[in-house]
Formats: structure tokens, C-alpha cells, sequence
């Protein structure tokens, strides 16, 4: 499967979804194949991972999006909050989850929140919460603080 994936070849019915100009730009058509182009080719790890070895899962490093399409429907209820907590761990902060149609993190997790897109659902960990203050403000607040005796 790996050196299938690795190869980067695919045929006309993989991209019943794909948008032209796509492609046009990042394969090359050779007979009755299409070859992805090696500048791309180039920027992709293939390997196996078990997602239930958090110990290894740890080793990804932090992901700005992770693509889990049917894979969550293997495991059952504490298999997949488990998952899900190893992917919630690795995601940065106000990056996205992309699940397979059928799945969803109901009963499994609160820690996403779903965003509605045009033709599609994903799920967001927030974004860390930024306290902004303006240098200003702070030395009012010190101040009025200050002098309330506190
Ligand atoms: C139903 S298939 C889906 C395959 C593919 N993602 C798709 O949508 O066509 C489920 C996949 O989950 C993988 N899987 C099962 N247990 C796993 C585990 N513990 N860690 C990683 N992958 C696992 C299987 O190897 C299989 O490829």
C-alpha cells in the first residue's frame, strides 16, 4: 500500500472531484495514467503509523491539518476518544481535523469546534485566546490599582 501511495500514479476515476486546472498543474498524463509531479512528489512522507501508540503518534511532530477519512469507524468508543486525543495534542492551535462524511466527534470529544464550509464540515481546535492590551491600558490598569491599594 505504502509503495503503491509512494509512486504517486493514479487513474482517470481519481478525480471525479478534481478541479481541472489541478490537474493540469500538478500531474503528468502518461498513457492511461496520471503521475504526480515529482516537485510534489518530493514534499510527501509516506509511513505507518498506530494510532493507538501514543508513544509514536508523539514522534509526528505538530500538524497544521490531519485528513482521517474512515479510520475513526475501526475503534470502538475509548479507541477513538484516544485517537482523537493524540490528534487534538499534535494539531497546532486553530488548525483543522478533516474526517470521512459519515463521521463525526459526537460523544467522542468537545474539544473542536465544527466550521461550516460551502461543501464540507471540519473541525477546528480553537485558536489560542489572544489578550491583547496596549501598553497604555496596562499603566492605567497598574495605576487605578495602585491607588485603590490592592
Ligand atoms: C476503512 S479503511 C479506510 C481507508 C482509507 N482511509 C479510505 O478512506 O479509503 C480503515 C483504515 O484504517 C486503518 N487502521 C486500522 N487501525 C489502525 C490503527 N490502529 N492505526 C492506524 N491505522 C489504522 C486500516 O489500516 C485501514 O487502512
Amino acid at each position: 500500500m505504502l509503495q503503491h501511495a509512494r509512486k504517486g500514479i493514479y487513474r482517470k476515476n481519481s478525480f471525479r472531484t478534481t478541479v481541472e486546472h489541478y490537474i493540469e498543474k500538478y500531474f503528468t498524463h502518461e498513457d492511461n495514467f496520471y503521475k504526480i509531479n515529482d516537485n510534489v512528489r518530493r514534499l510527501v512522507n509516506f509511513s505507518c503509523l498506530n494510532l493507538l501508540d501514543p508513544f509514536k503518534v508523539k514522534f509526528v511532530g505538530e500538524m497544521d491539518v490531519i485528513l482521517c477519512r474512515n479510520v475513526l469507524i475501526c475503534f470502538d468508543l475509548e479507541a477513538r476518544k484516544k485517537v482523537i486525543r493524540g490528534f487534538h495534542e499534535r494539531l497546532t492551535d486553530g488548525r483543522y481535523l478533516l474526517l470521512g462524511h459519515a463521521e463525526s466527534l459526537m460523544n467522542i470529544s468537545t474539544a473542536f469546534t465544527l466550521k461550516h464550509f460551502k461543501h464540507d464540515m471540519v473541525y477546528q481546535k480553537p485558536p489560542k485566546l489572544a489578550v491583547s492590551m496596549s501598553s497604555e491600558s496596562l499603566v492605567k490598569m497598574v495605576w487605578s490599582t495602585t491607588r485603590r491599594g490592592e
